[in-house]
């Protein structure tokens, strides 16, 4: 079977957003404690960073990180995080029914970004807690000195102002499970008191409000509805979820889990379109997807938590698959393709717990298979994200009806002449020969070419075999005149980059 894609320089989406390779940090399991942070690990700095870890995620490009949650930031008090670490108290977090020693806070969470030149996204509790919290944190991080709370985050060793600009009004309080999960009315009245009063300590903050925790959600868009109805034109961007797993041996709907986040994003748009016509605002709200990937949720839904309280228990430290690649630089594609409404994106999570990046305690670090797409697609795609279209055969799916076996996206950058493509063939049984016009673009030249494939789908990578998948030279992609041709083999990620 053979599939083409159309570009043109001149049919532009909108600019490559840079917060779209964020990612996400919680107490969750070992992301932070033994992740992020290990005093005593051989690579750790005097913060008790993981210097190797650092270093992976520096590669990985990750731009901007979610903290502190996640489920576990609905009942989290952040003044127990922050102070000398001797007194800080040891919590029970119900979430994860695990023991929070506290070592690891606010502080601690902008030295590491610092470090790893990053731009945090702040989540404040909206579940246990309120408004009053969340303007103390603000204040405390935020605001210069000569205040209380300024003065304390001085006290503490931090002098300089945290300038956190993003910040999450709560996390998935559409969610029975939730800490505190309240009706949409609830929460639209919350997140729209808690905005205003924030707003009137810092006006310029970036705000977002929760929209669904997933698409399958009974309540999904009339919660977007309702609580944009209350925060339209006090919030900036509304708040999305997703996350994919293989169910049973379907791989044909698993590598077409990006037509759901699609129609997710077209949905949420569409919701927050009517809301925003509906109060004759001319204000755009946009996406934040702020937690997506693949994630073998099912299978932690079937072991339970822990039965016992205690640290950092290892959660979901998912062994990534070539196939769990493929689908994550799939929902990638998908992700830029918006790149008019999705503003802001973070994987969920960083390091071990359901995360590109594993790491063993005293021992080392590497790269998961899903590492490779999204190293990738952060470092070359690059300027206009561009709207191109795509003729491929289609494929019938359980889960997600009839669907073309290609999905590619394109990016241009005018000031280097970069233009890089991005393909999946979503098809698990079947090679594609795939032909790409490129007159639009001059004479160009094929400077890279990528391929993430291999014979054996469930290869994955290990603490002994660190490199087992990893993306490897494109050998059949050649330009032919103006024809960027390539063989994509069955469930494969590709990337080209031309000049
Ligand atoms: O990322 C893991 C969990 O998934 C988060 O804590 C929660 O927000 C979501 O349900």
């Amino acid at each position: 079977q053979s599939g083409k894609l159309s570009i043109d320089p001149a049919f532009v989406v909108a600019p490559v957003n840079r917060r779209v390779f964020g990612s996400f940090v919680e107490h969750m399991g070992r992301c932070v404690y033994g992740g992020l942070y290990e005093p005593g690990h051989p690579t750790a700095d005097e913060d008790g960073l993981r210097g190797d870890v650092m270093e992976l995620v520096r590669e990985m490009g990750v731009t901007a990180v979610r903290y502190p949650g996640g489920n576990f930031v609905s009942g989290y008090r952040w003044e127990d995080g922050v102070g000398p670490v001797e007194d800080r108290p040891t919590r029970l977090d119900p979430a994860w029914k695990t023991i929070e020693t506290n070592a690891f806070g606010l502080n601690e969470f902008m030295r590491w970004a610092r470090k790893a030149d990053i731009e945090p996204v702040m989540a404040v509790n909206l579940g246990t807690r309120g408004i009053a919290e969340a303007v103390e944190l603000l204040e405390y991080a935020n605001h210069p000195k000569g205040t209380a709370l300024s003065d304390l985050r001085v006290e503490h060793g931090a002098p300089e102002p945290h300038a956190i600009r993003t910040w999450c009004l709560g996390n998935e309080m559409d969610g029975p499970w939730q800490l505190g999960h309240k009706t949409a009315e609830e929460y639209g009245r919350l997140a729209a008191e808690t905005a205003r009063a924030m707003r009137q300590v810092e006006p310029d903050l970036e705000l977002v409000a929760c929209g669904s925790s997933g698409r399958a959600m009974a309540t999904f868009g009339a919660w977007e509805d309702t609580v944009l109805e209350h925060t339209y034109e006090l919030v900036d961007h509304v708040s999305a979820h997703a996350y994919y797993e293989l169910d049973g041996d379907d791989r044909a709907s698993f590598l077409a889990s990006s037509v759901d986040m699609d129609k997710f994003i077209r949905e949420v748009v569409a919701t927050a379109d009517a809301v925003g016509a509906r109060l004759k605002s001319s204000k755009k709200i946009m996406i934040s997807f702020d937690e997506w990937n693949v994630w073998y949720n099912k299978a932690l839904t079937e072991s339970g938590l822990p039965t016992d309280w205690t640290q950092a228990p290892r959660l979901s430290e998912d062994a990534y698959t070539v196939l769990d690649a493929v689908v994550v630089g799939s929902l990638l594609i998908t992700l830029l393709q918006h790149s008019d409404r999705v503003a802001i994106a973070c994987q969920a999570q960083l390091v071990n717990t359901i995360a590109p990046i594993r790491s063993e305690p005293d021992g080392p670090a590497w790269r998961q298979s899903i590492f490779h797409p999204f190293a990738l697609t952060a470092r070359h795609a690059r300027g206009q994200v561009l709207d191109l279209r795509v003729d491929a055969p289609t494929l019938t799916t359980a889960k997600h009806g009839e669907v073309a076996v290609l999905d590619a996206v394109a990016t241009h950058d005018a000031e280097t002449g970069q233009l890089t493509v991005f393909v999946v063939n979503r098809d698990p049984a079947e090679a594609v020969a795939f032909a790409t016009d490129l007159r639009g673009f001059g004479a160009a030249t094929l400077t890279e070419a990528v391929l993430l494939a291999d014979d054996d789908l469930f290869a994955a990578n290990t603490m002994d075999e660190p490199d087992r998948v990893a993306p490897r030279p494109h050998t059949s992609a050649a330009v032919d005149g103006t024809t960027l041709r390539a063989e994509l083999p069955p469930a494969s990620w590709s990337m080209f980059r031309l000049q």
